[in-house]
């Protein structure tokens, strides 16, 4: 009789025990199934983050490319600066990236240098191609292009450092420069670079008031202000790097 019932009693017990743990691999497979639905969000929320990041790189391009029509179509009317600033971005990549710039920074710096004098958009007609000197008043009026320059960037956050670029790329190493009269390292190393590609490529161009200068008569010219004006060491990392395509071209 005893036996009956604790046979009874372990079968019930073994049924329970069925049951339990039918409930639990129930709730593992809804589990599972759970874990999986999370996993595929996941995936599709990276997938958006991948989409949304190109968009913006997209977008950023063409903002920026409209931005560089603007200039183009600004030199394109002058034939003495027709390409400067391509040149002179060019130079400035060069430049950063000899100075063991990063390469992403180094690219801002080159963009900067494509833009930097964006702000001459504003400068009237009559200054700008003005072939005489100019009035104290109108060098006012020119003197305002890089503060025009950064304030048309200034909306891209993406090129805040950009910005920073443009408006001192008139700056000088004794501080004799505009807008801020910013001296020596206080320069953001990225305006020093833009400012000495700017001048090296303006002695080599032609200009309505004289011919363009041999790249010897050029580096003698930079030699003598660089710790002057110049940055003395980027000064130095231009005319070596100028000095090798020279000696490229002579080939
Ligand atoms: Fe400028």
């Amino acid at each position: 009789m005893a036996g009956s019932v604790a046979l009874s009693q372990a079968l019930s017990y073994a049924r329970d025990l069925k049951s339990l743990y039918e409930t639990s691999r129930a709730r593992e497979r809804e589990l599972e199934q759970t874990q999986e639905r999370l996993r595929n969000a996941y995936q599709q929320s990276l997938q958006y983050a991948i989409d949304l990041r190109k968009t913006y790189r997209r977008l950023q391009h063409a903002i920026f490319q409209s931005l560089l029509g603007l200039a183009n179509a600004l030199e394109a009317k002058d034939p003495y600066t027709r390409g400067h600033s391509e040149r002179v971005g060019a130079l400035a990549r060069q430049m950063a990236r000899a100075a063991g710039i990063p390469t992403a920074t180094a690219d801002m710096i080159a963009q900067a240098g494509l833009l930097h004098d964006l702000g001459k958009i504003a400068i009237p007609e009559g200054v700008l191609r003005k072939p005489g000197s100019l009035t104290d008043e109108e060098w006012a009026v020119m003197r305002r292009h890089p503060v025009v320059s950064a304030q048309i960037v200034a909306p891209l956050e993406f090129f805040a450092e950009g910005a920073v670029i443009l408006r001192h790329h008139h700056e000088r190493h004794d501080g004799s420069g505009y807008p801020d009269g910013l001296r020596g390292e206080l320069i953001p190393i990225g305006a020093r670079i833009v400012a000495i590609a700017d001048i090296y490529d303006a002695l080599t161009s032609d200009r309505p008031y004289r011919t363009r200068l041999s790249h010897a008569e050029a580096v003698r010219r930079l030699d003598e202000q660089a710790g002057r004006t110049l940055d003395p060491d980027l000064t130095a990392l231009c005319i070596r790097l100028t000095d090798d395509a020279a000696a490229e071209r002579a080939l």
